[in-house]
């Protein structure tokens, strides 16, 4: 069910950093099952198509830019009440803003660079896992 899930990406400064087990360790420790996983690098095209809901921001060319310089790693992810624990359990988009023990608290670098990508809706969590996943892949 769409409730019971959301969608995540390790982002590429995480990836670089060697936190890819680290940030899985934390989400699978907060209850969260890997029910979909991928490693993959985006080009600019795709990472702008993904994010096109930010494209009138000024930071879209960065962000576009960021999330397609090196690998990421997206999966869908399951649990009870998922979109909102997630982002309990991610913190705030700024981590300078983010509560002490949350993911991005620990091992976010910036407000670009800041480790993970949490949905923000149930109805977003079905957009953007089915933009990685297909049906079959999903279940
Ligand atoms: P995310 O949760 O992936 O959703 C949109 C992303 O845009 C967000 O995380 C941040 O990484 C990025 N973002 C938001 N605000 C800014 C900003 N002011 N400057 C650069 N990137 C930003």
């Amino acid at each position: 069910m769409a409730t019971n899930r959301t969608f995540t990406m390790i982002k590429p400064d995480a990836v670089e950093a060697g936190n890819i087990g680290g940030i899985l360790r934390m989400i699978e420790e907060g209850g969260f099952k890997i029910v979909a996983m991928k490693y993959v690098q985006l080009s600019a095209q795709i990472a702008g198509k993904f994010y096109e809901v930010h494209s009138a921001r000024p930071f879209y060319g960065e962000l576009c830019e960021y999330m397609s310089s090196g690998p990421i790693v997206a999966a869908i992810l399951e649990k009870e009440n998922a979109v909102a624990d997630f982002r309990n359990l991610i913190g705030a988009t700024n981590p300078a803003e983010a509560a002490e023990g949350t993911i991005r608290k620990i091992y976010a670098k910036s407000i670009a660079a800041n480790a993970v990508h949490g949905s923000d809706s149930d109805e977003n969590a079905q957009i953007e896992g089915s933009f990685f996943f297909s049906q079959f892949e999903r279940f």
